[in-house]
């Protein structure tokens, strides 16, 4: 499945009150916005039809959340769904996690792109091949690591897959507070070290499985007042019995088959 039609389903199934779409290009994923919308991208070019009530800001995403008030624009509503696909570089895509959590509802999911590259070359820092991912999918580790209270489901889209994150804790400030140990070990030179699961793709999960679950429908029912302590175990249950428990825990995969 390509990842605008999967997109579109997590559009619909979560109804979100709110949003953020860091990395516009040409407006085609920001278009399947229905709500308050935020997209950040410093050379933006729209050719798609926006249909929602949208603020685009001309800058990067650091420059954006280093303002007073990042929530001016939805007059205060977190983001309940985020998507971060601006620069392809493991600290530029941390920043925007770190950033886009601190301003999300606990029931609130954050989607990365290009989490799956299809080659190590496609992975590099340094830019050399036309599809381009970066090591964006260093942040599949780091998640493990330090954040082991979230949800985090890599899921096999084309072309270079997307990872959902929910169980948001927007008081959490473990990455901020270990960034400088995280950059020391995980942005590495070329060649990038892609682990093999995920350029195979054997142990990530098909976009069906997931779609097939209430995670959705879970996320849009949970109270607006409720809190990441409230939902965070509800969520990691409900993932686990519809997925199996390897997937409850961030970054431990488990072979699963369409
Ligand atoms: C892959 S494109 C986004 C595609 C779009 N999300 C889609 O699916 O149709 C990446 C975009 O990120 C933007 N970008 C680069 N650096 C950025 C930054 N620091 N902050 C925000 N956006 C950035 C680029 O200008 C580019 O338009």
């Amino acid at each position: 499945m390509y990842y605008i039609p999967f997109l579109t389903q997590i559009h619909r199934r979560l109804a979100p009150k709110a949003y953020l779409e860091i990395g516009v290009r040409d407006g085609r994923s920001l278009a399947l916005a229905k709500c308050r919308a935020i997209g950040i991208d410093p050379a933006f070019s729209i050719r798609a039809e926006l249909d929602t009530d949208v603020a685009l800001f001309r800058t990067s995403s650091d420059e954006y959340f280093a303002r007073p008030d990042p929530l001016n624009a939805t007059d205060g509503q977190p983001f309940e769904l985020s998507f971060i696909d601006g620069l392809h570089l493991f600290e530029f895509a941390l920043r925007d996690f770190i950033n886009a959590e601190r301003h999300s509802s606990p029931r609130g999911l954050i989607v990365f792109d290009d989490v799956l590259p299809r080659s190590v070359d496609e992975a590099a820092r340094e830019r050399h091949t036309t599809g381009w991912t970066g090591d964006v999918y260093s942040m599949l580790e780091v998640l493990s690591r330090y954040r082991p209270d979230l949800i985090v489901l890599p899921i096999a889209t084309n072309p270079t897959g997307l990872l959902l994150v929910t169980g948001l804790d927007p008081d959490n400030t473990t990455l901020a507070d270990n960034y400088d140990a995280i950059m020391a070990e995980f942005r590495r030179a070329d060649p990038q070290p892609v682990p093999a699961e995920l350029l195979d793709r054997l142990t990530v999960l098909p976009p069906a499985r997931l779609l097939a679950t209430d995670l959705l429908e879970m996320l849009a029912g949970s109270e607006a007042g409720a809190t990441a302590a409230d939902l965070s175990p509800r969520l990691h249950q409900l993932v686990a019995a519809s997925l199996g428990s390897g997937y409850a825990s961030a970054g431990r995969f488990v072979a699963v088959t369409e």
